[in-house]
Formats: C-alpha cells, sequence, structure tokens
C-alpha cells in the first residue's frame, strides 16, 4: 500500500459523488469523477460552479484556488480511464446492492493492486460488497454528510474484513480533504449520525401522518426549540426522499421489521417522483 494518497477517484455525480469530488480537489488531490452518464456530469459541473462562484464572491475562496481545483478535477465516463492510476476509490451510486457489487468487481480488476475501495453508502456495509473483490481488506465504508461541501464528519467504517492499514489509510484520507473522522470499529446498519437522526426523522413523520402538526410546525419545533439547523422535513427535501425510500426498503429487506418500512408519506411522495430539492417538489416547493 502507498503512504500517501495522490489521486481518488468518485465514481457516481449525483450531489454526494460531485462534492466529494470538489473537496477533495479544493485540497489538493487529482480526482476523476466519473459517471456513465454525461449528462449527470454535465450537470454537476454545472452545480459545483455555482457553488465555487457564490464562494468566490463571499471571498471564502479565490478564484485562483477554485481554478487550479477545477484543473485537478477531470470529468470522464470511462471507469477504466478514471481507476487505472488511482490510490483511493469511493463509490457513491444508487443505494442498490447488486449495482454497488457489480461496480465493485469491476473497480477491482481494472485498480492497481494498491488501490483501496470504499464505498459511501450508509446503509450498505462494506462486508456486503467485498466478497466480490480480490482485495477485501482494502474495503471500507468512508461516510459523507450532505451537503459535503459544508458537513464536516465523515464515518470510517471498519468491516471485519477490512485491514487496519485501510481503515488508517482512510481515515488520513479523511483528514487530509480537512474533514473531520470518526472510525466504527464495528459495521452497524445507518452508522453512528444516521442511527440518531433517523429516529427524528421517524417521530417527525409520526406527528405528522397524525396530524398532531405540520411540515412546517415540526420544522419550527426543530428549528426554534432545539436551535437544529434546518427541520427534519427540510432535511429530507436536502438529502432526497429517493434516498429515505432506499434505505429504508432496505432495513426492511434486511431484518423483515415491518416498523423499518418507508412510511405512507415516504412512499406517496416517493411514487409521485417528488424527491425534494432535487426535483422542486418534496414536503416543500422549489423554484431554482
Ligand atoms: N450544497 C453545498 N453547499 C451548500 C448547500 C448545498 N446544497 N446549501 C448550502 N450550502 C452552503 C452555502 O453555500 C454556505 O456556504 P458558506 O458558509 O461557505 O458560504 C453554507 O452552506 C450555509 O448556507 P446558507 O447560509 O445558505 O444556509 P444555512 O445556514 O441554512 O445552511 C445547511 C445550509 C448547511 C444545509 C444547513 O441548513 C445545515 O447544516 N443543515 C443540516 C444538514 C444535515 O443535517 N446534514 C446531514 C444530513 S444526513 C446525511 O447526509 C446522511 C447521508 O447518508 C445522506
Amino acid at each position: 500500500m502507498k503512504n500517501s494518497i495522490n489521486q481518488i477517484t468518485v465514481i457516481g455525480s449525483g450531489v454526494m459523488g460531485s462534492q466529494i469530488a470538489m473537496v477533495s480537489a479544493l485540497a489538493g488531490l487529482k480526482v476523476y469523477l466519473q459517471d456513465i452518464s454525461e449528462e449527470s456530469l454535465k450537470k454537476a459541473e454545472e452545480s459545483l460552479s455555482g457553488h465555487m462562484k457564490k464562494r468566490i464572491a463571499k471571498g471564502k475562496l479565490s478564484s485562483k484556488e477554485v481554478n487550479e481545483a477545477f484543473s485537478r478535477l477531470h470529468f470522464v465516463t470511462s471507469l477504466e480511464e478514471a481507476v487505472k492510476e488511482t490510490d483511493f476509490v469511493i463509490e457513491a451510486i444508487v443505494e442498490k446492492v447488486d449495482a454497488k457489487r457489480q461496480l465493485f468487481s469491476e473497480v477491482d480488476r481494472l485498480a492497481p493492486s494498491h488501490t483501496i475501495i470504499a464505498t459511501n453508502s450508509s446503509t450498505i456495509v462494506s462486508s456486503k460488497l467485498a466478497d466480490v473483490t480480490n482485495r477485501p481488506d482494502k474495503v471500507c465504508n468512508v461516510h459523507f454528510f450532505n451537503p459535503v461541501l459544508v458537513m464536516e464528519l465523515v464515518e470510517v467504517v471498519k468491516g471485519p474484513h477490512t485491514s487496519e492499514e485501510t481503515a488508517n489509510t482512510a481515515v488520513e484520507l479523511v483528514k487530509q480533504i480537512k474533514k473531520t473522522p470518526i472510525l466504527l470499529n464495528k459495521e452497524i446498519s445507518g452508522f453512528v449520525a444516521n442511527r440518531i437522526l433517523g429516529k427524528i426523522i421517524d417521530e417527525a413523520i409520526y406527528l405528522l401522518e397524525n396530524d398532531i402538526a405540520t411540515v412546517e410546525e415540526i420544522d419550527l419545533a426543530c428549528t426554534k426549540a432545539l436551535n437544529h439547523p434546518i427541520g427534519p422535513f427540510a432535511l429530507l427535501d436536502l438529502t432526497g426522499i429517493d434516498v429515505n425510500f432506499n434505505i429504508r426498503q432496505i432495513l426492511y429487506e434486511e431484518t423483515g421489521d415491518e416498523s423499518q418500512k418507508p412510511q405512507n408519506i415516504i412512499v406517496e411522495k416517493y411514487t409521485n417522483g417528488e424527491y425534494g430539492r432535487k426535483t422542486g417538489k418534496g414536503f416543500y416547493s422549489y423554484n431554482f
């Protein structure tokens, strides 16, 4: 294994993947952001440029820093090109085990033998993926929070197959990209932050579905009584109701526990394609 990480690859150019790539490029790493969809890559580039312009306008970053970061950030559709010389892969594609397993097996075939392959998933622990590779000791979860450009914490999760060296390298990478790591020594679905957050969201949905208070009022209770930066419904719109639906579906399928099933309001919004900010409508409406 190499001592320092010079090049990383992020696979999947959605909201999470694109911002993981940007923070890494801003921290000085050479980054490949890969997606099979040209359109998704273009959207990612536009969105990142928009965020960077705002930071330049606020004086938080200089144009030079941003231009240099973009010169280190490569948007590509070819998986081979993206991983052939990389030190560290972070997968941030759809929350579906089969899709991730197929991708991990391809990356294992194409990437150098020293490369660590991590998933950004909070629900799919890396032991569900490691066995399709010939390097299970170099597989782990590296889980970021939305919006990645802002949220400081990253959870590094060691599976039973993950070597100490891999976990340490992942923790060092998180520090290298100027985030704060916590290391979980054992796999547990949801990890730390989302398990706590999940309880808050469940309670908010219970209160809404039982007509106790409105979306706006429940959010106000969290922002004005508990000092949360945004309420649980605004947060669901930010992170994606589709993501929440998929996560709950996986938890339900894994455990058979009826209480883990996506709640009616989540199913309704998911079925209507109301995923939150990304579709312009969720619990709130957005005009961009
Ligand atoms: N993407 C990137 N940056 C964003 C952003 C977005 N969608 N929305 C806001 N920002 C940035 C702004 O540019 C600004 O940056 P600056 O400080 O460098 O200028 C900063 O965030 C503050 O933005 P605003 O002043 O416009 O708005 P707020 O003060 O309301 O902050 C927020 C926005 C940071 C999103 C804040 O509401 C917040 O912290 N919310 C809670 C987020 C949270 O709980 N995330 C965890 C979700 S769980 C998760 O991610 C798990 C995963 O598994 C899905």
